[in-house]
């Protein structure tokens, strides 16, 4: 036996041996879920939201394929699911019939069950509340856009509120959607600064207005769901940058805040949108046992993409002014929440675990 033949042996004998050190290897360089979108999927997930708003139906809509590859169980439209500011009712038909046509959105919606509210391009009036005068028409073309069928509860009341039960795996995951719009009260233009708005004077305007109001309390205090999921189309928490927030009603913002301690409900993350900037709010808030965090995904076809910078103080982690969505990983045996910004071709551009009881 040569020494050669000897060789030949070896590496008869190591060649698995290398083969498996490779796959290892090539492996360990996708570890970084960064690198490796589909090494998610990895981590278990029990439910998965995915959600976004501002969505131009006369622009190129390059998400959908990313967002279905998360499997989504649920997408929620966060608002401006068109732009279509008009008193023309059926040039608002049209667009939305613009948007259904698109056909990556239309082959998802066809795999994915999808749950929405407006906000204030979708709804017909930019910045617009209570005194948009063509608001119930635009209720229904908004509820034909859903295929919210004709006998449903949301036909006949005035909004698109919304709350709906999903039961995985023993829990309950609760989506209450929050119409931001039908009821809201004027505003308060800031004439002394560059901002839109300033806020009220404390007590002074609504939301929500009383009945949403009433009808939110309910579904908090009755809530058995493990994670109370709030979809509010404009941001919560970042109230600093004089666009359209709830920080421009203070007392709103303390209601709020207050009717989640008081209920009872467990584990309450808000969902918001507008911005056409994606960032992750957190407050910790007193006698309230975890930080309730709103999560801002917005621009899924134009972002905000010259952005600068703007103060928020309870922002977590970075601003996204690229185009973007939103996914929450649900954990039921962790109890975790990661909540994920991401664009095209699935890259994630920030993410976030709350832990939560
Ligand atoms: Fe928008």
């Amino acid at each position: 036996m040569t020494p050669f033949n000897i060789g030949i042996r070896k590496m008869n004998y190591f060649k698995p041996l290398l083969i498996l050190f490779f796959l290892i290897s090539s492996c360990k360089s996708n570890e970084n879920p960064k690198n490796n979108p589909h090494a998610l999927k990895e981590i278990k997930t029990d439910f998965v939201i995915a959600f976004g708003s501002c969505n131009n139906q006369t622009l190129a809509n390059p998400l959908w394929t990313a967002i279905e590859k998360n499997k989504p169980n649920v997408w929620i439209w966060g608002g401006d699911v068109i732009y279509t500011d008009t008193y023309d009712m059926a040039y608002m038909a049209e667009n939305y019939q613009k948007q259904k046509n698109n056909a990556d959105y239309a082959a998802f919606a066809k795999k994915v069950e999808v749950l929405g509210t407006w906000d204030d391009h979708d709804y017909g009036l930019n910045d617009g509340g209570v005194e948009y005068s063509k608001k119930e028409e635009a209720q229904q073309l908004f509820l034909d856009f859903l295929d919210v069928s004709k006998n449903d509860a949301r036909r006949k009341q005035e909004g698109v509120y919304f709350a709906k039960d999903y039961s995985v795996n023993n829990k309950i995951i609760k989506i209450i959607l929050l119409d931001t719009r039908y009821f809201r009260t004027a505003l308060t233009a800031d004439n002394e600064t560059k901002k839109r708005f300033k806020p009220n004077v404390y007590s002074e305007g609504t939301m929500l207005g009383e009945m949403q109001w009433e009808w939110l309390k309910t579904e908090l205090k009755n809530s058995k769901a493990s994670y109370n999921i709030l979809v509010s189309s404009i941001q919560f928490l970042a109230g600093e940058h004089g666009f359209e927030t709830w920080a421009n009603m203070p007392h709103e913002v303390d209601k709020l805040e207050n009717l989640i301690k008081s209920s009872g409900a467990k584990n309450a993350i808000i969902l918001s949108g507008d911005r056409h900037i994606s960032e992750i709010s957190k407050k910790e808030i007193d006698s309230l046992t975890y930080p309730l965090i709103d999560f801002t995904s917005s621009g899924l076809t134009h972002s905000y993409s010259d952005f600068k910078g703007e103060p928020n103080k309870y922002r977590i982690g970075n601003v996204v002014s690229k185009k973007s969505f939103g996914i929450l990983n649900f954990n039921f045996k962790t109890n975790a929440v990661t909540m994920e910004i991401k664009g095209e071709n699935n890259v994630i551009y920030e993410t976030y675990t709350q832990n939560y009881q």
